[in-house]
């Protein structure tokens, strides 16, 4: 038998590094290895047990409990507030949305005002939980447009959201005017800090300028934060905190309505491993307040001097100023975005592809880790060069053929034949006989014919690559029988 660890080893040789502060997109790194390995060996050691009981495993309880009380005092929750911890962001966001809508049994057909640049996990509650979503334009400055959603909500609002910061460009949302317009209707307003809620009050107390947006603004009811984000804890949690137990009420779920044991959670998940809630407790005990404000202090020198970097290359611009730790940069004419993000990742520091969406153009996604201060003169070269590269490169054209090809199609109907006609007539990924996929190294040429195709249309052939990519693997020898 190969070692399972050894080939476990090798697999992840072909990820993207979780620590190193260059990976920034999906993980965020504190830099300190010593709290990395305290936060792996909580996770392993709590890897069996089961949060679906706080009664057969009451550490987890109290680790929960902790946590929670830690993020009152980070957001100004007064007495009386209440919280979950969930697996994620997502997870948080979809509870908000859920609990909003079971609170108004009396509205037949509800629907959420939710600014343009809400994360996508709204659009997702939206498709759950059968709550429409009313998405108004943000202003010119990428944030909410806090009159224009007063004014979207009617009979069937049940939910009022803003985020801090939001994610594709990093600016905080005027969350007191967004607020004040949901306790002036009597809705729930839902905060959505899972980026911002573990940093953005240290940026505060650093004397950053932050507007206000915790539960010190009137008339905000929830607020998600991920544990996973800025408490460079381990994957797997976030908070999800209610400014009275009776707004979290319609979350929690009991079923005595079988044989078994009468199923009670506070989640969607039931049985919940109890390491991510270990690992993320062991990561906030080892690094404490204290050790958050030094992290957020580097975060935002590393976010200040890229701000910089970017202002004085010609080629690039800030999409805007950021509030938070993500940067949001974009090109002029002569550098192709999505073939500066290869060049980029070619040179080891990932960045994430942002698509063209509305009015705004394509742009270049980071988000900004503690670790990634000690390496910015490595950046500011990996990023000169990289547009020296991008733009010897010159633009990327997306074939006539190609385009017309998916403008042909109907993303409400897009089929294995479809799919694999695209891909012929691209040449861009290929294809094994079984219908494996051979993912290509640049991704530009993809990016740019995504870029292209109408949101519906983006997400009906992600949607058919995923699913190509999700097949199984049998085991070379037959299990015998
Ligand atoms: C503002 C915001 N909300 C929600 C999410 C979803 O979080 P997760 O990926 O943990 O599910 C993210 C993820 O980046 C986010 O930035």
């Amino acid at each position: 038998m190969t070692d399972p660890l050894a080939r476990l080893q090798e697999l992840q040789a072909g990820d993207l590094p979780v620590h190193g502060g260059r990976t920034l997109a999906y993980v965020y790194d504190g830099g300190d290895a010593e709290v990395d390995r305290i936060g792996r060996e909580a996770v392993a050691a709590y890897a069996g047990s089961n949060a679906l009981d706080p009664t057969a495993f009451p550490s987890l309880l109290t680790m929960e409990n902790e946590l929670v009380g830690f993020a009152c005092s980070l957001l100004d929750a007064p007495d009386g507030a209440v919280g979950t911890v969930t697996s994620g962001g997502t997870e948080s966001v979809l509870l908000a949305v859920q609990g909003a809508r079971d609170a108004r049994p009396d509205v037949r057909e509800p629907s959420m005002v939710i600014p343009s640049t809400a994360h996508a996990a709204f659009h997702k509650a939206a498709h759950y939980f059968g709550v429409r979503a009313v998405v108004v334009p943000v202003g010119p400055d990428f944030r909410a447009d806090a009159a224009a959603m007063a004014a979207a909500i009617d009979d069937t609002t049940v939910l009022v959201v803003a985020s801090a910061p939001s994610y594709a460009h990093g600016v905080v949302d005027p969350v007191t005017e967004v607020a004040a317009a949901a306790a002036e209707a009597g809705i729930r307003c839902h905060v959505d800090a899972c980026i911002g809620g573990w940093v953005l009050p240290y940026a505060a107390r650093l004397g950053r300028d932050v507007p206000a947006w915790t539960f010190a603004v009137e008339g905000v009811t929830s607020i998600s934060v991920d544990t996973h984000k800025y408490a460079y804890a381990p994957k797997g949690t976030s908070l999800l905190l209610h400014r009275s137990s009776a707004l979290r009420h319609p979350q929690l779920f009991a079923s005595a309505d079988w044989p078994g044991y009468t199923m009670l959670n506070q989640t969607m998940q039931s049985t919940r491993s109890g390491g991510p809630i270990a690992g993320t407790w062991a990561v906030v005990s080892a690094i404490g307040d204290a050790g958050y404000l030094r992290l957020a202090g580097e975060v935002f020198e590393a976010v200040d001097r890229i701000v910089e970097l970017v202002s004085a290359t010609p080629a690039l611009r800030l999409v805007v100023p950021p509030d938070s730790t993500l940067v949001a940069l974009t090109t002029d004419g002569s550098c192709d975005p999505f073939t500066l993000t290869d060049e980029l990742v070619s040179r080891g520091w990932y960045v994430q592809p942002q698509l063209a969406y509305a009015d705004q153009p394509a742009s270049v996604h980071l988000s900004v880790s503690a670790a990634t201060l000690r390496h910015l003169p490595d950046f500011a070269t990996a990023l000169a060069d990289s547009v020296a590269a991008a733009r010897a490169a010159g633009p990327v054209s997306v074939d006539e053929g190609v385009v017309s090809f998916i403008e042909a199609l109907d993303p409400a109907a897009l089929g294995d034949d479809d799919f694999d006609g695209l891909l012929a007539a691209s040449g861009l990924v290929g294809a094994g006989a079984d219908g494996s996929l051979d993912l290509p190294t640049r991704m530009a040429p993809v990016n740019a014919m995504l870029d292209v195709a109408s949101p519906p249309m983006r997400e009906a052939l992600l949607v058919a690559f995923l699913d190509r990519l999700s097949r199984p693997v049998r085991p070379a020898t037959e299990v015998p029988a």
